[in-house]
């Protein structure tokens, strides 16, 4: 459910602004602010209102927001301000946290060539290598729902990869324990495709709120986001289209934004 008021401290500054909320379902309370202002200025509008700019966890949370509001380009979280060159490594499912050491890379890797593959497999002996996201090959969703991981037999990008997945309600497949399934493995020694995408990437993308981190990423796949460091050709702070998807672009420009007030229950694992 929607509702739409007016801000009272803001109609002191600006009196068309209008403030819509989302209520009801909503695992968090995502509040489009109808105004536009840079990135920086809409963190600092957000923080002092709400918990932050929005940290989005899930497909849903979006899709809830942007069906309901007209959130074509506006601000979320997500950002590489300081356009920093570190990258760490996530699990594209949420709520698996990275860790090193359980599982060897193949001899050489990670080789991250020309600081651009982003994306990991596993061969059929497990060990893991890096490539670009672009390049194209079979992959692995995990539905945590039935505990079960499926071998897609077709060639996709990274990003496709999991698209399909994630249109059926998986994921690519996330963390060490989903990848030393017994059953998985069987799989994979039984395929006729030699190297498989799983969830594991590296980005330099943060949250404005990082206390409360999300491995979530939404990019408009078909716009070959991932493929390259997007933060050094196209901007350094994210924003959501209309479907949803995620562009980046120059922080300084003003847009539209999504703060968020982070319930009690939800995410307290999340970091
Ligand atoms: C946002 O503001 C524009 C113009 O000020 C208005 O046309 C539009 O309906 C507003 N959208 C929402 C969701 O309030
Ligand atoms: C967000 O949290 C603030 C402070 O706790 C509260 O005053 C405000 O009403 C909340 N807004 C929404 C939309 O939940
Ligand atoms: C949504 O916002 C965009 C950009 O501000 C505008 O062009 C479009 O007409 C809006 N759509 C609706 C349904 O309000
Ligand atoms: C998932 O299934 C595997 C066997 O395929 C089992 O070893 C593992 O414990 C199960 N995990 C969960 C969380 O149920
Ligand atoms: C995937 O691409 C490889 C290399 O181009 C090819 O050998 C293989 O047959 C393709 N697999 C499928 C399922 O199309
Ligand atoms: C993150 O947590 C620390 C310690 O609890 C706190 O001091 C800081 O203000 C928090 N930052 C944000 C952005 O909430």
């Amino acid at each position: 459910m929607i509702h739409c008021h007016l801000n009272s401290a803001l109609t002191v500054v600006l009196l068309s602004s209008v403030v819509c909320e989302l209520t009801g379902s909503s695992a968090n309370d995502y509040i489009l602010i109808n105004e536009s202002r840079s990135w920086m200025d809409a963190q600092t509008y957000c923080r002092e209102r709400y918990t932050d700019l929005a940290t989005v966890w899930s497909e849903w949370d979006l899709w809830e927001l942007c069906t309901g509001l007209n959130c074509t380009d506006a601000w979320i979280g997500l950002n590489n301000q300081h356009n920093s060159y570190t990258r760490t490594k996530h699990w594209s499912q949420v709520g698996q946290e990275y860790t090193e050491g359980r599982r060897r890379w193949s001899p050489g890797e990670p080789s991250d060539h020309e600081g651009k593959e982003n994306c990991m497999f596993i061969q059929s002996d497990l060990s893991l290598s890096d490539q670009s996201c672009c390049s194209t090959r079979p992959f692995i969703c995990y539905d945590e729902r039935s505990n079960i991981s499926v071998v897609i037999s077709r060639n996709m990008s990274w990003s496709e990869a999991l698209h399909f997945c994630r249109q059926r309600s998986a994921d690519l497949l996330s963390g060490w324990s989903q990848l030393e399934d017994p059953v998985l493995q069987e799989k994979i020694q039984a395929s006729a495709d030699s190297s498989w995408w799983v969830g594991l990437f590296i980005d330099p993308w943060i949250w404005s709120n990082t206390n409360h981190s999300s491995s979530f990423r939404h990019w408009d796949h078909k716009q070959g986001f991932m493929c390259e460091d997007t933060s050094l050709t196209y901007g350094q702070c994210v924003s959501v289209g209309p479907k949803g998807t995620w562009t980046s672009d120059s922080c300084t420009v003003k847009k539209t934004f999504i703060c968020y007030n982070l319930t009690q229950s939800a995410h307290l694992n999340s970091t």
